[in-house]
C-alpha cells in the first residue's frame, strides 16, 4: 500500500488522480501494492484527510461537475497538514511562483522532514533552490522526482540523468514553452500575434496572464532546472539573457520564411571551453536542417549535444493534464520499484 496526498488539487492533480483511477490494477509495481490517496490539501477547493483511503472515483465525478464540496475538512495550515498526515509520497502540485518558489518550497520541505518522498511539476522550487531541496533529501534519505517540471511527461529528467550515463554533455538548447511556439507556429501561416495569443488561451495552452510564457519567465526556469540536472550548476537568474516572443512581427516571421528558417524561442544551456556554464532565452532562427524546425504548434522539443552520441532530439508534450499526471505517475511508480 502506498499512501499519497495531493498539495494542489488542479489540473495536474486531477489528471494523476484519473491516470491511477484507470490504471491502478495493472500497475507496474509488486502485486498487491495499491496506491490509497489519504489526502487532498488544496487552498481554495478544500481539503480532505482520511487514512482508510478517500473515495477518489467520487471525488473526480464531482470534480468535473465544478464541485468540490467534498473537500469540507478544516484545515488551518497546509505546511501543518503535511507534516503530520500518515502519507508515503507528496505529490505537490500547487501554484508556481518563479522568483521565490514558495509556497511549494515550505511544502517540500516539510514533506521531507516528516520522512515523505516528493513528486512534482512545480519548476518554482528547482528554479531557485534546487541544491538545498535535494541535500536535504539526501539527508532525509528520501527522494525527490521533478520529471514533469520540464516537458509535462515527455520524458527528460530520467533520460538526462539515466538514458545518457557515460555520454558527456556539453549542451542542451529547446522548445520548452508550447504557448510561444503555438503563437509562432500560427503566424507562420499569417495570423496576428494578438490574434494567436487569443487562439492559445482558448485551446488552454496559455494563462489569462500569459506573460511568463511569452516572455520567456517560463522556459528561462527550466534552463535553470537543466543548468543543475545536467551540470550541478545553479545559474544566477541575473546572468541569464531573457527576451520572449512578444517583439516578434509578421513582418519577421514572413522575412524567415522567404530565407527557410524559422522564429523560435529557443532556451539554452551549455558549457563553454574554460568549463563555465551559461544559459539563454531567445528567440533564434532556426534552419531547415535544425531537428527544431518541424516542432510546430504546442509540441515541445530539446536537443541534448554530447560527445559520443552527438544531437539527440527528444520531442513531445510539453504540457497537458495527462501529459503531466503521467509524470507524477511515472515517478510514483520510480519510487515505488526502489
Ligand atoms: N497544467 C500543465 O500542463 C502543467 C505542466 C507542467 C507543470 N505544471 C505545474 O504543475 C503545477 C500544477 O499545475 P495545474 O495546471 O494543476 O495548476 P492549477 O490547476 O492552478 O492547480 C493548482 C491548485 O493548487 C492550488 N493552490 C494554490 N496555492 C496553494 C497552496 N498554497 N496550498 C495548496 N494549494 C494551493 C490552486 O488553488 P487556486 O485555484 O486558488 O489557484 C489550484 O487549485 C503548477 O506548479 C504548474 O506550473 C503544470
Amino acid at each position: 500500500m502506498v499512501k499519497i496526498v495531493y498539495v494542489g488539487f488542479g489540473i495536474v492533480s486531477q489528471g494523476l488522480a484519473d491516470i491511477i483511477l484507470d490504471n491502478n490494477s495493472l500497475l507496474p509495481i509488486a502485486e498487491g501494492t495499491e496506491i490509497k490517496t489519504v489526502g487532498i490539501l488544496d487552498i481554495m477547493k478544500g481539503s480532505k484527510i482520511d487514512e482508510q483511503g478517500i473515495d477518489m472515483e467520487e471525488v473526480l465525478t464531482n470534480a468535473n461537475k465544478g464541485d468540490y464540496s467534498l473537500l469540507n475538512d478544516n484545515v488551518a495550515s497546509i505546511t501543518i497538514a503535511i507534516e503530520e498526515i500518515n502519507a508515503d509520497i507528496v505529490i505537490e502540485a500547487s501554484f508556481t511562483d518563479i522568483k521565490t518558489g514558495q509556497p511549494a518550497i515550505s511544502h517540500i520541505v516539510s514533506a521531507l522532514n516528516t520522512n515523505k518522498h516528493v513528486v512534482t511539476t512545480n519548476k518554482g522550487p528547482f528554479a531557485v533552490a534546487y541544491k538545498q531541496i535535494f541535500n536535504l533529501a539526501r539527508l532525509k534519505k528520501k527522494v525527490v522526482a521533478i520529471e514533469g517540471t520540464v516537458m509535462s511527461g515527455t520524458p527528460i529528467i530520467n533520460v538526462l540523468n539515466n538514458g545518457l550515463l557515460g555520454a558527456e554533455i556539453s549542451a542542451v538548447s529547446g522548445i520548452m514553452n508550447g504557448t510561444s511556439n503555438y503563437i509562432l507556429t500560427k503566424m507562420e501561416l499569417g495570423m496576428s500575434y494578438k490574434d494567436a495569443l487569443v487562439q492559445a488561451q482558448e485551446l488552454g495552452y496559455a494563462e489569462a496572464d500569459p506573460t511568463s510564457d511569452v516572455e520567456g519567465l517560463d522556459t528561462l526556469a527550466k534552463v535553470m532546472i537543466l543548468a543543475n540536472v545536467i551540470f550541478d550548476v545553479q545559474l544566477d537568474r541575473e546572468d541569464i539573457t531573457v527576451s520572449g516572443i512578444s517583439q516578434i512581427t509578421l513582418a519577421d516571421v514572413k522575412g524567415a520564411s522567404s530565407n527557410n528558417k524559422r522564429w523560435k524561442l529557443i532556451g539554452r544551456v551549455w558549457k563553454d571551453d574554460q568549463g563555465d556554464v551559461h544559459g539563454s532565452v531567445s528567440p533564434k532562427l532556426v534552419s531547415m536542417s535544425d531537428s527544431l524546425y518541424g516542432i510546430s504548434d504546442a509540441t515541445n522539443a530539446l536537443k541534448i549535444t554530447s560527445n559520443i552520441l552527438g544531437d539527440t532530439t527528444i520531442v513531445g508534450a510539453g504540457a497537458g493534464k495527462n501529459e503531466t499526471g503521467f509524470a507524477l505517475y511515472n515517478d510514483i511508480i520510480s519510487i515505488v520499484n526502489g
